[in-house]
């Protein structure tokens, strides 16, 4: 059971914060290239719509799996510790995610609502920037999660 669960919630991250390393080290670059900000607007809205329906399922699913190994393996005593940096990293990740998704529309709306008062080159400047912060979190999360789970002390 434990190792099918953990191939599950693997299978998802590599999904999920693959996506997110595509979408920042992909997407953000070519965006602030392109010379139309309406063009900018559309092509990131429409990315990303499509690959936040996509996280939704991988943010239950790696939350299922990630809540039952720490029920199964009784690690959840681990959480906020130092031994157990790597799963409260995970934690704080998937959290920070979720509330991203929870408010994503009153953001969008925030950010593109009203495209005359804002500088869309500095708001993309912005969501790159905040792509860079999720993502190296995810990378620490993966890192710090892989390396205490196979024995490696901190
Ligand atoms: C509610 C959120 C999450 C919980 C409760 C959770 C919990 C866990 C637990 C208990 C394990 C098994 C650790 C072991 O047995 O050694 C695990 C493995 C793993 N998790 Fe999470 N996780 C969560 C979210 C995430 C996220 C967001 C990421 C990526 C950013 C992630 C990446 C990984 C990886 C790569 C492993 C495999 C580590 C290994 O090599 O054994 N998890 N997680």
């Amino acid at each position: 059971m434990i190792p099918a669960l953990i191939v599950v919630h693997v299978l998802c991250v590599v999904f999920w914060i693959g996506g997110v390393a595509f979408v920042t080290t992909v997407m953000f670059p070519m965006l602030q290239k392109m010379d139309s900000s309406f063009e900018q607007v559309m092509t990131f809205q429409r990315v990303e719509h499509r690959f936040a329906r996509q996280v939704r399922l991988y943010l239950a699913l790696v939350g299922l799996t990630g809540g039952l190994l720490l029920y199964l393996q009784g690690t959840h005593r681990l959480l906020f510790s130092t031994q157990g940096l790597g799963i409260t990293l995970m934690l704080l990740a998937w959290m920070w995610y979720f509330l991203v998704l929870l408010f994503e529309r009153r953001l969008f709306k925030a950010l593109f609502g009203r495209p005359e008062k804002f500088d869309t080159r500095k708001v993309f400047r912005g969501l790159a920037i905040f792509h860079w912060v999720i993502l190296g979190l995810s990378l620490l999360a993966v890192a710090v999660g892989v390396w205490q789970g196979h024995g490696g002390a901190l």
